[in-house]
């Protein structure tokens, strides 16, 4: 049995980031564990001081899950040309915990834009030493106007 974690960038009610994921969900092999990440708002703000072994409790699980997931899914929008904060700080806390050396990574960007918050998590990724799978990377433009009121996608164009 795989175990795929997943983590959307959005914290919106709504977002299509989040409709991504549930959709992938959606397609997933009967053999794949696929669990949509919920708690990135839960996650205090980093702090190298508390960055030890013994981190505040929602980081300890975070980690756990992480750890215990054969791969992660990234799907995120851009927020003022850059990742959302939530997001790269609940990155920060992986970086001395080592969570996510080689562990295979999808991330897909799904904004107005994008482009900028796209290449700076393939950086971040990479301080992290996570094994980002290249053909499972991709950036989606104008996503707003690629779902109905539904979050259904009625665009399948990048
Ligand atoms: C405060 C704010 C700043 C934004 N800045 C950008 C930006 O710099 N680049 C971009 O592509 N989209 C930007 N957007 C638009 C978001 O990409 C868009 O709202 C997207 O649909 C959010 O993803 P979600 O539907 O998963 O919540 C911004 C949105 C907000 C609310």
């Amino acid at each position: 049995m795989k175990n795929i974690l997943a983590i959307s960038g959005s914290l919106r009610q709504g977002s299509s980031n989040h409709a991504i994921l549930q959709y992938l969900g959606s397609q997933v092999p009967a053999d794949v564990e696929y669990t949509i990440y919920n708690d990135l708002a839960q996650i205090p703000a980093f702090d190298p001081g508390l960055d030890t072994d013994n981190p505040p409790i929602s980081v300890a699980v975070l980690r756990k899950l992480l750890t215990d997931a054969d791969g992660l899914i990234i799907c995120t929008p851009e927020y003022a040309f850059g990742v959302p904060g939530s997001l790269k700080n609940m990155l920060d806390w992986l970086v001395s915990s080592s969570t996510l050396v080689d562990k295979p990574v999808a991330l897909i960007t799904a904004s107005l834009g994008g482009e900028y918050a796209h290449a700076s998590l393939l950086l971040t990724l990479g301080a992290l030493s996570a094994n980002v799978i290249a053909d499972a990377t991709l950036l989606i433009q104008f996503i707003r106007s690629k779902m109905d009121s539904d979050r259904k996608v009625k665009d399948a164009g990048r």
